[in-house]
């Protein structure tokens, strides 16, 4: 297995080894090594079925189970629990239409995010499988927390130190204008704002990295407008081209990420008439970057 630089310490691109097979602990500490280095790992040529997936993401920690499902009623979902859709079909492999909610929530993934930030102990990776593609459009971009933390001037370093961020879906649905009756009152606990640390540590590298993402509504104890024009300042940042790689996708790629150190975004295409089908797997994180609030 061998790992070349696409963007310099930022995403690398795996090469020499068949993922699709059960790895030995040598080629899994290879990998995580290459994750700690790099963020962003890309993987060409790998023919993933749902099973060689998630046994794969194994290898990294325990799975979560999709979010996907405060949206999708269970006899709606196309995959199984561990398995987040994401895609523009429906469960009988239809186009989704226009109007279809699930559409719509999955819009949010066009803003800049780190999965699963609205969860209380967030995720590590996630690990997205290309199926099938569209014609034209539908990239990912990456954005690098690490190098945008190092970029900040010493006067904002010591600002943002200590602070603490509150997330939830319901603020990034927002922006996009997401209708809140969509939501469904099943998922109501799911809602509710946990909160972040807004510079986190790395565990294994020691780096520090700006945690970011759409789902930030506040930062604890500030007013909210100026939490959220200093979130955008941040994220603006953050977002330039200077720390962003972009990654065009080719049938049967593999490529992971790590939500500690990285924001990422989908690019827009033609979903309501080019099939795109992506199955992501999320690994758990496995401690809370802050503590959070009683429930008053
Ligand atoms: C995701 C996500 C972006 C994309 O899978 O978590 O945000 O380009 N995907 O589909
Ligand atoms: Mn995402």
């Amino acid at each position: 297995m061998h790992i070349a630089a696409l963007t310099p310490g930022f995403a690398g691109d795996v090469t020499g080894i068949d993922l699709t097979k059960p790895l030995t602990a040598t080629q899994v500490a290879a990998i995580e090594a290459g994750m700690d280095e790099f963020a962003v790992l890309i993987c060409h040529d790998q023919n993933f079925d749902d099973d060689t997936q998630l046994a794969f993401s194994r290898n990294f920690g325990e799975l979560e189970i999709s979010s996907g499902g405060e949206m999708a009623k269970p006899e709606d979902r196309r995959l199984k629990l561990e398995m987040a859709d994401i895609s523009n079909l429906d469960r009988n492999s239809k186009l989704r239409g226009a109007d279809d909610r699930i559409r719509l929530n999955a819009l949010g993934n066009r803003l800049w995010h780190s999965d699963a930030s609205f969860r209380a102990v967030p995720a590590k990776y996630s690990l997205l499988s290309a199926r099938v593609v569209p014609g034209t459009g539908g990239n990912t971009e990456f954005a690098d927390m690490r190098a945008a933390y190092d970029a900040l001037d010493d006067a904002t370093k010591a600002q943002i130190d200590g602070l603490v961020t509150e997330h939830s879906n319901v603020y990034s649905r927002e922006i996009i204008g997401f209708p809140k009756e969509d939501y469904g009152a099943h998922n109501q606990d799911k809602l509710r704002p946990v909160r972040q640390s807004l510079v986190r540590t790395h565990p294994v590298t020691g780096r520090k990295s700006l945690y970011l993402s759409a789902h930030i509504g506040t930062i604890a104890g500030w007013p909210m407008p100026e939490a959220r024009a200093f979130i955008r300042d941040l994220t603006e940042h953050a977002t330039q081209p200077c720390f962003v790689h972009a990654h065009v996708w080719r049938p049967l790629d593999m490529v992971i990420w790590d939500n500690r150190t990285t924001m990422h975004r989908a690019r827009r295409y033609d979903d309501l008439n080019d099939i795109r089908d992506m199955h992501r797997s999320t690994v758990r994180g496995d401690a809370m970057t802050a503590p959070q609030q009683e429930a008053a």
